[in-house]
């Protein structure tokens, strides 16, 4: 894995003697409340990626590594799509970015891709923002010739995203909000066990959002038996394995999930930990927002 320099004519830009490549936002878009949308003219990273993958960028030469799944790509256009949540400072500012700005760097594709085979059915289950990384691996398990049950849901209906696209993409799709304001009212893991109790047989169950959902819905499918893959989204800073930061606990096993995941068997995955070392800068993280804040960051485009 490696830096992947990328841009075409339009995106590289002379700075003194240096060539200094820059990646377009060809499209921004708003989803949903607080979560957002871009396209990203990136040709070499949209024509290998595969489900499952993701990138980390950095909206400037001072900006903090973000990760982020590659929710879509086209390989004929060079462009690939992410999806985000602004939950802290620096996917804050990323949100703050239109159509036309660049980003500073952005590698992938990182990360194992989805084992992707036709097994029969597999139920495809999307939390939140999850539901952004669980739409690629929908569509590549429709694509093998797989019977894909969806189940997506969100907080509230004015959280839930890609609904159009999962229902393409699936044999069946299933709609759930907290509040019951959309679809069933209840958790995507209460739809999970109705699925289960009416007898539909499952192959697979592929599980993607907070950490207390795919910990309910493994719970679920444990006492059942059916095999459950989880993506897991620790803090990650280097992505190529050295640094430890995404260190997770999967079968009493140390795994790195940058580089052994993002995608483990959530029946063997040590969730407390997970969520214990989510938490670890949450001070750091609260300090940061507020500087930026504070500078008037969200009104400043991609600079910092
Ligand atoms: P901060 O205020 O810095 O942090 C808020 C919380 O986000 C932290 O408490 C921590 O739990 C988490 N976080 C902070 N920094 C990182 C980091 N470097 N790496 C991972 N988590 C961090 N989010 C999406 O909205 N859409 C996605 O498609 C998506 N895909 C991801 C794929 C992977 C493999 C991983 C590891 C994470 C993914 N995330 C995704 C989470 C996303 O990276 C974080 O929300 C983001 O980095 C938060 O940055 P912040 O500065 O805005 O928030
Ligand atoms: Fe550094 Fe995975 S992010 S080892
Ligand atoms: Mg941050």
């Amino acid at each position: 894995m490696a830096w992947i320099e990328e841009g075409n004519s339009s995106s590289v830009a002379s700075l003194g003697k240096e060539k200094v490549v820059v990646f377009q936002i060809v499209e921004a878009k708003v989803l949903a409340t607080a979560v957002k949308q871009l396209k990203i003219f990136a040709p070499e990273i949209a024509k290998k990626r595969k489900p499952g993958q993701f990138v980390v960028l950095r909206i400037n030469e001072e900006g903090e590594r973000i990760p982020l799944t590659i929710a879509d790509a086209d390989a004929e256009s060079g462009i690939l799509t992410i999806i985000f949540q602004e939950v802290g400072k620096s996917t804050i500012q990323l949100g703050t970015l239109k159509t036309g700005d660049s980003i500073a760097d952005l590698i992938g594709p990182l990360g194992i891709p989805t084992h992707v085979e036709k097994i029969g059915t597999v139920v495809c289950i999307g939390g939140g923002i999850g539901i952004a990384p669980v739409y690629p691996i929908a569509k590549a398990m429709r694509e093998a010739g797989n019977m894909v049950l969806s189940i997506i849901g969100a907080r509230t209906k004015d959280l839930l995203i890609l609904e159009e696209e999962m229902r393409k993409v699936s044999t069946a799709l299933k709609v759930s909000t907290d509040d019951g304001s959309y679809g069933y009212h209840g958790f995507v893991s209460d739809v999970l066990q109705d699925v289960i109790d009416e007898g539909t047989h499952i192959d697979l169950v592929a599980a993607i959002g907070p950490v207390p959902m795919m910990r309910v819905v493994c719970n679920v499918t444990r006492n059942k038996n059916i095999k459950t893959i989880v993506s897991l989204n620790p803090i990650m800073v280097d992505a190529t394995g050295m640094c430890g930061s995404c260190r997770v606990t999967v079968g009493g096993r140390t795994r790195f999930v940058c580089v052994d995941g993002p995608e483990f068997d959530g029946h063997e995955v040590n969730f407390a930990e997970l969520v214990k070392r989510q938490r670890a800068y949450l001070d750091q993280e609260k300090q940061a927002l507020e500087f930026f804040q504070h500078q008037g960051g969200a009104c400043q485009g991609g600079k910092s």
